[in-house]
């Protein structure tokens, strides 16, 4: 059971620093079972266990080089939770950073930011100055990504720091295996860095005190649409989307339609599930997942149809095109779902989306391309009528649809 969010990132009153000493005082495999212990997951998206990803990382390093990378990018623009970390308690990401280090064997570490974060980058590099002197070995740089939602997966992210474009790469081997430079390389969310300074002070079982048994701790969400108080909050893992909601005043405007959850690749879910927990599994069994942890409130007077059709526009535009699935998948699927809005649609246009998802799914190769299939697989199975309607009866359940800009569809759209 989730318990009241004690646990707090935002409101830490720690000296992280102390902490940060303590832990690098640590005999290393100790620091990485203390880690392993709390069950501190990724809060990237992924939910990959931090301390299994140092122990690997360890490992594969031998006593040799190793890199460790804060990933505090925000790929998605809506959910700006790095950002929000960084102007709060930019101590907590930098010195989350040098226990990971500790923890690996690195002497080298990047704070990798979005290139339009002007006050977050002045507020990390302020406490790096000041972290500096106390960072012995452990050489600590700000890097930059292009832009572009992209440059947050950690492959491509990889590929920017080695100065070349914001492309996926083939995995295995993993970062932690063969990382920067070929070097094994710890890359983790700036926010799971963050947890690292108070899992040191307060021990592991504190740590899982708060959220469920297979997410411990809290989570930063980012509110938005139509909402009375959009925003970033933290909260334990474990509330449920509707208790969200309340937390940011309740969904306001037209009717309340659905939940678009975890940012761009995210699944939309109808009214009736603010029942679903927010945890990574319950989050998955729902057919969407934690990704940039947006949650976006969507009213009546939009059409799910249309705003599928946005979605794969956007991502159709975002895609770094290396792999086929993903790169040609996106584009079929934009074309397709511009068909049914604009009333060309057809009954077996469903089906063909369906493996279209199918195919993204199983066949991209990073989590761009896979996790843009729940968009489909969510807004088909919740909002079957909107499809039908425009489908079956060639009219916009909102009346809000006008046809496509092109004639993209005719020419796409033909198996
Ligand atoms: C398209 C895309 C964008 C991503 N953007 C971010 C991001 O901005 N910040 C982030 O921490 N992880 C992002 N991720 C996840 C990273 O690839 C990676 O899993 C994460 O940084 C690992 O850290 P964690 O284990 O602490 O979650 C993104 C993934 C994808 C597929």
């Amino acid at each position: 059971m989730p318990s009241s969010a004690a646990y707090r990132i935002l409101d830490a009153e720690i000296d992280a620093a102390h902490e940060r000493d303590r832990a690098r005082a640590m005999d290393p495999e100790q620091l990485i079972a203390l880690v392993e212990a709390s069950g501190l997951r990724g809060r990237g998206g992924a939910g990959f266990p931090l301390g299994r990803k140092l122990a690997a990382t360890r490992a594969s390093a031998a006593g040799g080089s190793a890199y460790v990378v804060a990933n505090a990018y925000d790929a998605d623009p809506g959910s700006p939770l790095a950002r929000t970390i960084l102007l709060k308690k930019p101590e907590l990401v930098i010195d989350g950073l040098a226990i990971a280090a500790a923890a690996v064997g690195a002497t080298s570490g990047y704070l990798y930011l979005r290139p339009d974060g002007e006050s977050a980058k002045r507020a990390v590099e302020r406490a790096l100055e000041v972290a500096r002197p106390a960072l012995g070995d452990l050489q600590v740089e700000v890097a930059l990504g292009p832009g572009g939602f992209m440059g947050g997966e950690e492959s491509a992210l990889l590929a920017v720091l080695e100065s070349r474009r914001a492309m996926a790469r083939q995995r295995p081997p993993y970062p932690a295996q063969q990382g920067l430079l070929m070097r094994p390389t710890l890359v983790s969310s700036a926010e799971t860095l963050a947890a690292l300074p108070v899992i040191v002070r307060d021990g592991a079982d504190a740590f899982k005190r708060v959220g469920t048994e297979t997410s411990p701790g809290t989570k930063l969400v980012s509110v938005t649409g139509a909402v009375a108080s959009p925003g970033v909050y933290e909260v334990a893992f474990g509330v449920t989307l509707g208790e969200i909601l309340d937390r940011a005043g309740g969904a306001t405007g037209k009717t309340f339609k659905g939940l678009h959850v975890g940012g761009p690749t995210g699944g939309i879910l109808n009214a009736t599930r603010t029942g679903v927990v927010l945890d990574y599994e319950s989050l998955k069994a729902a057919g969407t997942h934690l990704g940039s942890a947006q949650i976006r409130v969507i009213t009546s007077d939009v059409c799910i149809v249309n705003e599928a059709a946005m979605l794969f526009d956007y991502l159709s535009k975002e895609t770094c095109g290396l792999c086929v699935p993903c790169r040609v998948g996106t584009k079929r699927v934009e074309g397709i779902l511009e068909g049914i809005y604009s009333d060309l649609g057809r009954a077996d246009d469903l089906p063909w989306l369906d493996q279209l998802a199918d195919h993204l799914q199983q066949f991209s190769l990073c989590g761009f391309g896979i996790t843009s299939a729940s968009i489909l697989k969510t807004t088909m199975r919740e909002f079957p009528d909107d499809y039908r309607r425009h489908i079956d009866e060639k009219s916009c359940p909102t009346g809000t649809c006008t046809p496509a800009r092109s004639r993209r569809y005719e020419t796409m759209a033909q198996p």
